[in-house]
């Protein structure tokens, strides 16, 4: 057997690749999954969808290289967070869509439990905030919306995505999680190690519903039907997946994720952390039985900031057009953009933020807006990063970043020059799927020397910060009084 198969679900498309014993990617292949908006601020996904998307791209990315099945000798899946479903044990049908983590119809909700009072406990359990981005309050929505599912508790299953694909891809043998997922929830204790019981009885969620959490790496099940026998040995969040794969596996090792969203991951090593303001702790991954915690700041628009200037502004008919366009502008020239579309996260957690263009006058060309978009997404990265270096006072010396919109070179000098750190692009540009399947790999026995390890780790380019250090500044005050107005708005 000479191959790794890693699957990586996301938001926007299921990926799948081939890695051979060196680690060398042999093939791969991609399918798009849908989005479905029924009402403004719900975001859902069909899960058959995920998962039909994510076999046709496995059975496509072994085609592609001659391979068959019985030459796969571990299967490792990194997935999209936060988003969960709930399905019936014994037939595995799902039970309605699953909710999105961009999904915000409990906004209100949040209120309400931060009105009485848990925001701090939840904190202080789970590393986390209470906002809508987490399973847990759209859990308690779905339960006080349809009562009917009371009646049904004893079938059900809950899962986070990674639940849902083992328990297809075992043909219903396997319920099971891994920290990095279930801490995404809000119900799980990232310092017990376990489901919360407090907290489980806050958001009405039976034990008896939920996967059992293993550690990220080991056997998680077999595979069956056309994956017969196939061990799974390995399960990682996406973004912790890509941390992995970018080798940021000592204390201080950072990434950044550029897709819909962008996600910033610092290695805390395994000693219980304090939260830094506005920013979350997770587990990174747990091996047997030591846990890894990251820092994380969690931008909900990056990359759907370009989009928006295609699909909603039309002002260019692709992303690769808006950056041909920005470049045309040598900088914003005093416009200033929020990319606060689906509210503020990290560091400021504010639902009710609005996207904000200021600074428009006479002389405000389309360049120019497509220049502030770019600078937008880059000043929040920044926000986290700095909100990084005073809750750790771990002394930055790079970025490493991969990611579908880190393939642009302007991002990336624009995010240089504002941070005022080297930015450091991964070689390849499926670092989430490669941390899944190099775990995956390592626990199958492969890629234990170095050299064997040779495909992994590699940068593409260094983006070396070039703008004078004063401007820099001046550029950040001006983002942070922005800032400030985009959440004032309507108060
Ligand atoms: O927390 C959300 C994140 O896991 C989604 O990642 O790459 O699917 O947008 P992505």
């Amino acid at each position: 057997m000479e191959y790794i198969l890693a699957l990586d679900q996301g938001t926007t498309s299921s990926r799948a690749l081939l890695l051979d014993r060196r680690g060398a990617i042999v093939s791969k292949a991609q399918r798009p999954v849908s989005i479905l908006t029924p009402k403004p601020e719900w975001v859902e996904q069909n899960p058959e969808v995920l998962w039909r998307s994510q076999e046709e791209a496995a059975r496509d990315a072994l085609s592609r290289a001659g391979v068959k099945p019985r030459q796969i000798a571990a299967i490792g899946i990194a997935n999209q967070r936060e988003t969960f479903l709930l399905w019936d044990r014994r037939s595995l049908e799902p039970v309605g869509s699953a909710l999105v983590w961009q999904d915000r119809r409990s906004t209100a909700l949040c209120h309400r439990l931060r009105e009485a009072g848990w925001e701090e406990t939840i904190r202080q359990k789970t590393g986390l905030r209470l906002n809508p981005y987490f399973s847990g309050t759209k859990l308690l929505w779905l339960w006080e919306s349809l009562p009917m599912l009371s009646s049904r508790l004893n079938r059900l299953c809950f899962g986070t995505v990674d639940s849902w694909l083992l328990a297809k891809l075992t043909g219903g043998e396997a319920h099971l999680t891994e920290e990095s997922n279930a801490s995404r929830t809000l119900f799980y204790d990232i310092y017990e190690h376990r489901w919360d019981q407090e907290l489980l009885a806050l958001f009405q969620t039976p034990l008896s519903l939920l996967p059992k959490v293993v550690s990220s790496a080991g056997l998680f099940g077999k595979g069956a039907g056309f994956w017969e026998g196939i061990p799974i040995l390995a399960v990682l969040g996406d973004q912790q997946a890509s941390l992995y794969g970018q080798l940021c596996w000592g204390r201080g090792g950072l990434k950044t994720t550029y897709g819909t969203g962008a996600f910033s991951l610092m290695n805390l090593g395994n000693r219980p952390p304090e939260a830094g303001e506005g920013l979350l702790i997770s587990p990174g991954w747990s091996l047997g039985r030591q846990t890894d915690y990251v820092l994380e700041g969690s931008v909900f628009v990056a990359g759907a900031a370009f989009q928006w200037l295609v699909d909603g502004l039309r002002l260019a008919s692709n992303i690769g057009q808006v950056e041909a366009m920005a470049r045309q502008a040598p900088d914003s020239e005093g416009l200033v953009f929020v990319p606060a579309l689906t509210g503020l996260g990290s560091p400021y957690w504010d639902p009710s933020a609005e996207g904000l263009l200021i600074g428009i006058t006479r002389r405000t060309r389309p360049s120019q807006i497509a220049h502030a978009v770019f600078e937008g997404v880059a000043h929040q990265v920044c926000d986290v990063i700095e909100a990084m270096g005073r809750a750790t006072g771990v002394p930055l010396h790079e970025m490493k970043v991969d990611g579908g919109a880190a393939q642009s070179d302007l991002l990336l000098q624009i995010q240089a020059d504002l941070l005022g750190l080297p930015v450091a692009r991964s070689g390849c540009h499926e670092a989430t799927a490669l941390g899944a399947g190099l775990l995956a790999g390592q626990e199958a026995g492969f890629f234990s020397s170095p050299e064997e390890r040779s495909s992994f780790g590699q940068i593409d380019r260094i983006f070396s910060p070039l703008l004078d250090s004063r401007e820099r500044l001046r550029k950040r005050e001006e983002w942070k009084s922005a800032i400030d107005r985009a959440r004032g708005w309507r108060r």
